[in-house]
């Protein structure tokens, strides 16, 4: 399975802290936030990596993140020049899918939590259709809200109802198989202008493809994307992480014990980084 960051957008509900940085590389407590996504591929197996931005944005993820070979990985880069919506990312990304399963997840989603990785890895196993999740929250009409039947089953999807239907809300992580490009390529823009995730979805729903998972309450699933939700995800990465001593979200770590980059490869990456950080790299070397 593939994968697509789609780290773009105009952050606008973030300015002015965005006017001149782009919303997914700014910090979430001690990590840029696109580790966060770029880690639950990781967790997922997915290796080969398309990153779509911004033409104003693109030359500091390539500096950030490069060809990927240091975490074993393989990043390629592809500019999505006006944000036409998140289904988009299938059309720019076309060359890349190559009709091969593919997922997508948002630049700026956070997850955290027990048996996610298993869950994910368990999605990327996808040949046919599509998989997408459901996650409980308060305020369901900021999101793509799920309706199920009483038998737990999929029955319709909105975007930003005003009334939603349940509390169950789509983060931003999506597994699609190989006719993804295609079915976007074929869809026309909402109301507001973009080409909606949600209406994908719902195609797949329509096809009788589509298989929406629930998340349980003891995954932590945050948005990053006001400055209320920034600071509240940066606050929460620094209470795990020092409660714990472990960190959230470390490619060198995930990429080590995932077999990907060798224990040399760990040591000479925390020389790279002389402070707590490859301190932490080099602990993890060690044990
Ligand atoms: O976070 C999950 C939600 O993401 C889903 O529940 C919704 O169904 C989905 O539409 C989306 O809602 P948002 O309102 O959060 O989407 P937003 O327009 O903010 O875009 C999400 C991220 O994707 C954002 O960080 C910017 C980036 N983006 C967005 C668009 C429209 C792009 O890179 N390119 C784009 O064309």
């Amino acid at each position: 399975m593939k994968g697509i960051i789609l780290a773009g957008g105009r952050g606008t509900r973030l300015n002015p802290l965005t006017l001149s940085l782009s919303k997914q590389l700014l910090p979430v407590y001690d990590k840029p936030m696109v580790y966060y996504p770029l880690s639950m591929l990781m967790l997922a197996g997915v290796r080969e990596i398309l990153v779509i931005s911004t033409p104003e944005a693109m030359p500091a993820f390539q500096a950030l993140l490069g060809d990927g070979r240091q975490w074993g990985l393989e990043f390629s880069y592809k500019i999505q020049d006006e944000p036409r919506g998140l289904a988009d990312a299938f059309i720019v990304g076309r060359e890349f899918v190559g009709g091969k399963p593919v997922c997508l997840i948002l630049g700026d989603n956070i997850f955290f939590g027990h048996g996610l990785g298993e869950q994910l890895k368990a999605a990327a196993g996808l040949e046919r259709g599509a998989v997408v999740f459901a996650y409980e929250v308060k305020d369901p009409e900021r999101y793509g809200v799920v309706e199920f039947d009483k038998d737990m089953r999929a029955v319709n999807i909105e975007e930003k109802p005003a009334r939603p239907r349940s509390h169950y809300a789509v983060p931003g992580i999506y597994f699609y198989d190989g006719k993804v490009s295609e079915i976007a390529a074929a869809m026309k823009p909402s109301a507001r202008g973009e080409l909606e995730i949600t209406d994908l979805n719902r195609e797949y729903l329509k096809r009788r493809e589509l298989r929406v998972e629930i998340i349980g309450r003891g995954v932590a699933w945050l948005d990053a994307g006001t400055h209320e939700s920034l600071l509240q995800a940066a606050n929460f990465v620094q209470a795990v992480q020092d409660r714990q001593g472990l960190m959230i979200a470390c490619p060198e770590e995930i990429a080590y014990h995932q077999g990907y980059i060798g224990r040399d490869d760990l040591v000479r990456l925390a020389k790279n980084a002389p402070n707590a950080y490859g301190e932490y790299l080099r602990r993890i070397a060690e044990e």
